[in-house]
C-alpha cells in the first residue's frame, strides 16, 4: 500500500471501507475514495496527502486531470486560503481573515503572525458548492463546551448543519439536519463515535460530492450525508458557530 504522511495516530487507513480499521458498525459505502487511501479516486494532488495542498507554490493549481475539473471556475486553483497547511494537527501558519486567495480575496502576506478567527464566522462560497470542493476546518474546541456548528446556506435555508454536541439529552452525539423554508428535518444521528474532545484540536474536513457530502475528523471518515438541497451552486455561504477557537478554515478543489 502507498505510503501516506499521516502524522496522527489515527491512520488514514482507519477511513477505508476494508481493511484493518473500519468501524464494523459503520454503515456500508461510506468509505473515502479508496484507491490512495481515504482519496483515491480523486486526480493526484502534490505531496503525500492529495487534497491538501502543499507548501505555498507547490500547488500553482489543480492537479492536471483534463475534463476531471469544474473547470478553471472561481475556486479551480484555490491553494486554500491558508497555503501550507500541514495535513496534521500542528501549528498552523497564519490565518488571516477572511479567507483569502483566488475568488477569496487578496492572500495573506506571508508570514503573517497568527491571529484569532472570530467566530462565529461566515466563509462566503462565490460559485457555491460543487462536486469535489474540499473545505478544511481546523480549530480547538473549549473547555467546557456544548456544541459547535458547521451550517451550509443557501439563503435562509440550511443545506447541511454538522452540529456535534456535548450536551444533548442522549449524551454526546452528532446531529446533522438541513433547515428548508424554515423547517427542520428529520435528523442523521448516525455517526459510528464521537471524535471531538474538550479542550482538543480538531480537523474537520467536508468533501462535497454529488450526491452527498463525506465529513471526516482528524484525518478518519466519520459520516456522509445525502444532499436534501440539490441547488448545490445556491449554496453560497459556511457559517461556522458554537463553542470553538477557530484557526483556519481552507476550500480547496481536489
Ligand atoms: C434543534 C436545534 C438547532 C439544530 C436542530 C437540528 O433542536 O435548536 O440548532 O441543531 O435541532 O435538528
Amino acid at each position: 500500500m502507498l505510503m501516506l504522511r499521516c502524522p496522527l495516530s489515527v491512520q488514514l487507513s482507519d477511513a477505508l471501507p476494508s481493511g484493518t480499521g473500519p468501524n464494523p458498525s459503520a454503515p456500508p459505502g461510506q468509505g473515502w475514495p479508496p484507491a490512495a487511501a481515504a482519496w483515491g479516486n480523486q486526480p493526484p494532488g502534490p505531496g503525500a496527502f492529495p487534497g491538501y495542498p502543499g507548501p505555498p507554490g507547490t500547488y500553482p493549481g489543480p492537479p492536471a486531470a483534463p475534463g476531471a475539473y469544474p473547470g478553471p471556475g472561481p475556486y479551480a486553483g484555490v491553494p486554500g486560503a491558508f497555503p501550507g497547511a500541514p495535513a496534521g494537527l500542528g501549528p498552523y501558519p497564519a490565518p488571516a481573515q477572511p479567507p483569502s486567495g483566488p475568488g477569496f480575496g487578496p492572500s495573506p502576506p506571508q508570514g503573517a503572525p497568527a491571529m484569532p478567527m472570530k467566530v462565529p464566522f461566515d466563509l462566503p462560497l462565490q460559485a457555491g458548492l460543487m462536486p469535489r470542493m474540499l473545505i478544511t476546518i481546523t480549530g480547538t474546541m473549549n473547555a467546557k463546551p456544548k456544541r459547535f456548528s458547521l451550517d451550509f446556506k443557501r439563503g435562509h435555508d440550511i443545506a447541511f448543519h454538522f452540529n456535534p454536541r456535548f450536551d444533548d439529552s442522549y449524551g454526546k452525539v452528532i446531529v446533522c439536519n438541513s433547515m428548508l423554508q424554515n423547517n427542520w428535518g428529520k435528523e442523521e444521528r448516525t455517526a459510528p463515535r464521537f471524535p471531538f474532545e474538550a479542550g482538543k484540536p480538531f480537523k474537520v474536513q467536508v468533501l462535497c460530492e454529488a450526491d452527498h457530502f463525506k465529513v471526516a475528523v482528524n484525518d478518519a471518515h466519520l459520516l456522509q450525508y445525502n444532499h436534501r438541497e440539490k441547488r448545490l451552486n445556491e449554496v453560497t455561504k459556511l457559517c461556522i458557530a458554537g463553542d470553538i477557537s477557530l484557526t483556519s478554515v481552507m476550500p480547496t478543489m481536489i
